[in-house]
């Protein structure tokens, strides 16, 4: 696992970005792409670039069930708003949170990500460690799957809704096996609120209980946070 240390958020986006570049200039084709608001500074960069997309699918970690793409809080609405939108891809995709029966759609997407080996996997961090919407517990083989969102998650990303009653209670994420399947890792975490989290990640034991820490046994991750994140790091 590689860390970087930067002083401010915007460095830690500007080296996240030039990671980026250099995957798609080297021949990257498919990327997996996550939400939430710690990677929306990049994508901006990606949008404001002269990077071109045409050619690379994306596959997007997780989606709301019970959320259709026009729901302004569906992943789906903030992937077409702060990318596709903007930026065109050859293809992307995302869990349907619409779909009739959800865990038939985690099947379908799960085929899906067999068809397009992620090269590059962005990730953000949840506060309680989640990667995707893996939340403590999950068993690492988990492929792609529906969830029950843990209280503190549908707390943490209550601030996206109206009321927290509004969050749903159950995600589609694609699984940890799926995430340790990506040839590379690039994780983003800025901000105090995360440095129990990144420190469980880097210095913690591998344990289901903290699921990011999964990463330590992957063979390419960096992972990028600023200094408050890092607070709690000792290695
Ligand atoms: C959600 C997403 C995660 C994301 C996390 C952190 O729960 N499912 O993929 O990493 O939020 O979000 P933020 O970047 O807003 O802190």
């Amino acid at each position: 696992m590689k860390l970087s240390i930067v002083s401010s958020q915007e460095e830690g986006i500007t080296l996240a970005y030039q990671m980026l570049a250099d995957a798609i200039l080297g021949g990257a084709k498919t990327l997996g792409l996550a939400t939430g608001a710690t990677p929306i500074p990049l994508y901006q960069k990606l949008v404001a670039s002269d990077l071109d997309f045409s050619d690379v699918v994306a596959c997007n970690l997780d989606e709301y069930v019970g959320l259709a793409a026009h729901h302004p809080q569906s992943y789906a609405f903030f992937m077409a708003h702060y990318l596709f939108s903007r930026k065109p891809f050859k293809a992307h995709y995302i869990p349907n949170g619409a779909a009739a029966i959800p865990q038939e759609e985690a099947k379908r997407y799960d085929e899906l990500l067999q068809e397009n080996p992620i090269d590059l996997q962005v990730l953000g961090l949840g506060e309680n460690g989640h990667i995707g919407f893996n939340e403590p517990g999950t068993l690492f083989e988990e492929t792609t799957h529906v969830v029950n969102l843990a209280p503190s998650t549908i707390a943490a990303n209550s601030r996206f809704f109206d009321n927290e009653a509004d969050v749903p209670k159950q995600a589609i994420t694609m699984g940890l096996a799926n995430i340790m399947a990506s040839q590379s890792v690039l994780l983003l975490a800025f901000g105090a609120k995360k440095a129990k989290a990144v420190k469980g990640m880097i210095d913690g034991n591998v344990t289901q209980a903290l699921p990011a820490s999964v990463l330590q046994r992957h063979s390419s991750v960096h992972v990028i946070v600023d200094q408050e994140a890092a607070v709690l790091v000792t290695q």
